[in-house]
């Protein structure tokens, strides 16, 4: 076998102290705002999962109400109970892949942290990937599956629709793309994760649709739980959120979920300027202000969609939100300028205006995107 020429050819030799081996299976849990449900999660993983090696990874977002000081309290007392506590970024996806990475166990699950999903099938999930499945999905729409106890009727629906979209484009071949609730090996994972989006929540549906080599995939039926406290933190911007991510997928990650939304939403723009410009002109502004109100409207429209949706996970709140609508003007105005300048020059080459107007707009939204992703929504 090759060695890799940055790890020494021996073993480390520990100085003192008894060396303690990773576990065999992390259980990685991504949490937001859920201190009361903390307790009766790692009380559930101890009943299940005994005579088996395992940890408790607890993901927290800085939750507000004590999320990270109910983990540590636990972990003092039981050194199978981690925290990873990350400050100023947002996302389910992002959390939980953050979890994997920090762990070595050879098998690691990701499992809700309000006890909708039940804990007692790990035992199975981890036995199937010991024997070799790279992948099982805890699904509440195989067999005896369900989850009508957990989900309103639009959201069962919702799930539904998004199930058959995910088959149809991207051909994912099993019941429920959208769990967040299953088990996979580390090689496997190891492979795909720097495919993956850490935006969003859609994460096994990203892993199904991102990894280079097929996984051998199966699926247990889950009982999709009533939350113990606490809400959902799941809002009708997943909607959005699911379809760029289908997007992104489906030109091969060459336009990222990111731009996806951001294009979206610019298109969404144009539409706000029409509006907006027909309603200035009827009520009697001379054509030029009407149209400058217009694209004003319609960019700080833009601004604050971009701010909740495309950047959700570095939402600009108080003082910076001010700033970053400015900054927000400004480089638009500059992509307006790129946008007539270019369609003005691919119009004089070749006389076709769609082909003009479809280049200036397509340079403006990059140019916009890029300048905006740097000076507006900067990553702190
Ligand atoms: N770290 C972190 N950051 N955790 C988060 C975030 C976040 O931004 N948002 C949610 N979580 C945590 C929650 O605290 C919870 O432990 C878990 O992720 C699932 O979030 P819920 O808010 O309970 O989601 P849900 O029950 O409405 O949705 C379930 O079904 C969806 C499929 O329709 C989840 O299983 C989703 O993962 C799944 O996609
Ligand atoms: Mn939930």
């Amino acid at each position: 076998m090759m060695q890799d020429a940055r790890l020494p050819e021996q073993p480390v030799q520990l100085s003192s102290g008894s060396a303690r081996r990773s576990p065999e299976l992390s259980v990685i849990v991504p949490t937001f705002n859920e201190a009361p449900n903390v307790e009766l999660v790692v009380q559930a993983l101890v009943a299940s999962l005994r005579g088996i090696d395992w940890e408790v990874i607890f993901v927290d977002d800085d939750s507000s109400d004590g999320t990270t000081d109910a983990v540590r309290l636990i972990a003092r007392r039981d050194g199978r109970v981690r925290c990873i506590r990350r400050i100023g970024r947002r996302g389910l996806a992002g959390a939980s892949i953050e979890g994997m990475l920090s762990s070595s166990a050879p098998v690691i699950a990701i499992m809700d942290g309000d006890m909708q999903h039940d804990a007692s099938l790990l035992p199975e999930m981890f036995r199937r990937l010991q024997a070799g499945d790279d992948l099982v999905i805890a699904s509440r729409f195989c067999d005896s599956g369900s989850a009508a106890d957990g989900f309103s009727r639009t959201r069962l629906s919702g799930s539904r629709v998004a199930t058959r979209l995910a088959r149809m484009f991207l051909h994912i071949d099993v019941s429920d793309p959208m769990s967040g609730f299953f088990a996979i090996r580390r090689p496997a994972f190891e492979a795909l994760a720097p495919r993956l989006s850490t935006q969003g929540f859609k994460i096994l549906m990203d892993i199904l649709a991102s990894t280079p080599q097929p996984l051998r995939t199966s699926e247990m039926p889950l009982h999709f739980r009533a939350r113990q406290h606490g809400v959902s933190k799941l809002d009708n911007l997943v909607a959005a959120e699911f379809l760029s991510l289908l997007l992104a997928k489906l030109t091969g990650d060459a336009l990222s979920l990111r731009f996806v939304l951001f294009a979206l939403i610019g298109g969404f723009g144009v539409v706000v300027h029409l509006v907006t410009l027909k309603i200035a002109l009827a009520s009697g502004l001379t054509f030029w202000l009407a149209q400058m109100t217009a694209a004003y409207v319609a960019m700080t429209g833009n601004f604050f969609l971009n701010n909740v949706l495309t950047y959700r996970d570095r939402r600009l709140k108080g003082w910076r939100l001010l700033s970053g609508l400015a900054s927000f003007w400004v480089v638009c105005s500059i992509g307006v300028i790129a946008n007539v300048g270019v369609g003005q020059l691919v119009h004089e080459q070749a006389s076709r205006w769609w082909l003009a107007g479809l280049a200036g707009a397509g340079l403006g939204a990059v140019f916009n995107y890029v300048a905006t992703s740097i000076f507006t929504w900067r990553a702190r």
